[in-house]
This record gives structure tokens, sequence and C-alpha cells, in this order.
């Protein structure tokens, strides 16, 4: 089946994953439980928002699993496509969003964010939802489906949802799996700087280079840990901030532990 579109009535939720589910994935899909009278879920893991050099081809995967957690949350569909259906031969067509993806992630990762873009709205053509839920775990994507959706017209709510962590603080993802145990003992470093900027910004720090210095000399403290980026940035445009912070910021950043990249993020203001 090539998605249901037109053959459901009432709200529809769209939750879209590349699967092997977590608590972060779990919490969108209650979101959505919530405010849907049907809540469908996709698992695709996308082959067009993976880099050359990348990990598409050992990316975590368990589809039974996955089915099962989806059907123990009351997920009423979920969506499965094969790469072929998606992306058969001649396939040409691309979604690029501007400036918005080219900064932070989309600067490292060239591309990335046209896979995105394309799948997602591919996805959103496939099934119609009345909304789509997203998490602020991956801020700069937000920003990105937001973009596309006001510039092409297109009839879907995105709805936003908080970052799921362990108890330690580090944010839930499907990659946290390929971290050695040393590396998973670090990795609460990333939070614990953003929280420590939290404080210093909620004690009147608003130089956005000092923010920025703090969280590195935190990461710094960790042997296993090497910084890839640490941004202050407009919380719309993603321009960095130079000077002094006026309005809200995302304060995001991404650390490598050996292979492994961590992304993480906080909004402040
Ligand atoms: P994936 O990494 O599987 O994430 C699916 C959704 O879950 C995304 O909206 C992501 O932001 C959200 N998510 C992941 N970890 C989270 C956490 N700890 N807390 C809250 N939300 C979390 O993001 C993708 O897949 C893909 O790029 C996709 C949008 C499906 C397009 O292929």
């Amino acid at each position: 089946m090539h998605g249901w579109r037109r053959e459901h009535a009432g709200d529809l939720g769209l939750v879209p994953t590349m699967g092997y589910l977590h608590d972060g994935h779990l919490a969108l899909v209650r979101r959505a439980r919530e405010e849907n009278s049907l809540v469908a879920v996709s698992i695709f893991v996308n082959p067009t928002q993976f880099g050359p050099n990348e990990d598409f081809e050992r990316y975590p995967r368990d589809e039974e699993r996955d089915l099962a957690l989806l059907r123990e949350a009351g997920v009423d569909a979920v969506y499965l496509p094969s790469p072929a259906a998606m992306y058969p031969p001649g396939y040409q067509t691309y979604v690029t969003v501007e400036d918005v993806s080219q900064r932070l992630e989309g600067e490292r990762r060239p591309g990335h964010f046209r896979g995105v873009a394309t799948i997602v709205l591919k996805l959103f053509n496939a099934t119609s939802p009345t909304r789509a839920y997203f998490g602020r775990k991956d801020a700069q994507q937000l920003r990105v489906l937001q973009r596309m959706v006001q510039d092409l017209d297109l009839p879907v709510e995105i709805v936003p949802c908080d970052i799921v962590r362990e108890a330690d603080g580090l944010a839930m993802s499907s990659r946290n799996v390929y971290l050695s145990p040393e590396q998973r003992a670090a990795a609460p470093v990333l939070y614990r700087a953003l929280q420590q900027a939290r404080a210093r910004f909620d004690g009147g720090e608003r130089d956005a280079a000092k923010l920025r210095e703090l969280v590195r000399s935190l990461i710094a403290l960790e042997p296993l840990a090497e910084i890839d980026y640490i941004s202050l940035a407009d919380d719309r445009s993603l321009e960095e901030v130079e000077g002094i912070i006026e309005g809200p910021v995302l304060l995001s950043l991404v650390v490598r532990f050996g292979q492994t990249r961590l992304l993480d993020n906080i909004e402040l203001g």
C-alpha cells in the first residue's frame, strides 16, 4: 500500500521515525494519541538523509520490537515503506529549504536536510496528517520542517515535543547504542554543560561568547569528548549570535565520542 490518504475521517496524528524506538519516540506517540482520533507512525531509515560516509548501513533496526511497542502504545497504523517504494528507479525530485538548512548540521552533513525535507513531504503526502509530531532534540530539523510547511502552504500542523532524557540527563537517541560503556558514562557531560549555561543565563549573563566558552570549557574537562561545534544562535533563523543576546536563542552542540556524534540543545529566553 502506498499510503492511505483520503481513506481516513477525523484527525490523524503522524509521528515520523527511523525506528529503533525509545521513550523519546513514544512520548511523541503519546502526545499524538492525546490530540488526534487516529495515530500513525512511520518507520523508514531514509537513505537520502545519510551522507556517503555515514551510518546508513549500520543504523540500528529492530522492526519486530518496534511493532510490539507501537501496538502496546495503541497506534492505529504503522507505515513501513521500502526504499524502492519511496525512491524507485528514475527518482529525481528533492525539496531544498535554503538558509536554515545550511548552518550547523547542514554545514557538516551536506544534503542531510534535503533528504529530511524530501522524505517528510513524501510521508505527509502518503498519509495526509492533521498534525505531525517532531522532537526538539533535533532542533534544526524542526525549524527546517516548520519553514517547509510555511513556505509550501502544507495543510499540516507541526507539533514540537520536548526532549526526553535518560535519568542521568543524556538525551535519548537510537544512536546511543553505539557508545561503549566508558563513553556512555561520560556522555551526560553535554546536558550538564547546557544546564550550567542556563544557570548562568538565568543569572543575567547575556554575552554570547561567554556562554559558548563556558560550555566549551566544561566539555573540555571530559577526555573522551571531542567538540564538533557549540552554537548559540537566533532561535528561529539559527544565525549565530555575536555580542549581546537580545531575543530567544538556541544553545546547541555536537560532541563526538569516538565515531558517535551526540547532539543536544536547550532554548534560552
Ligand atoms: P528519528 O531520529 O527516528 O527521530 C524521530 C523523531 O523523534 C524526531 O522528531 C526526533 O526529534 C524525535 N526524537 C528523537 N529522540 C528524541 C528525544 N530524546 N526526545 C524527544 N524527541 C526525540 O528524526 C528522524 O528520525 C528523521 O530525520 C525523520 C524526521 C523520521 C525523517 O527521516
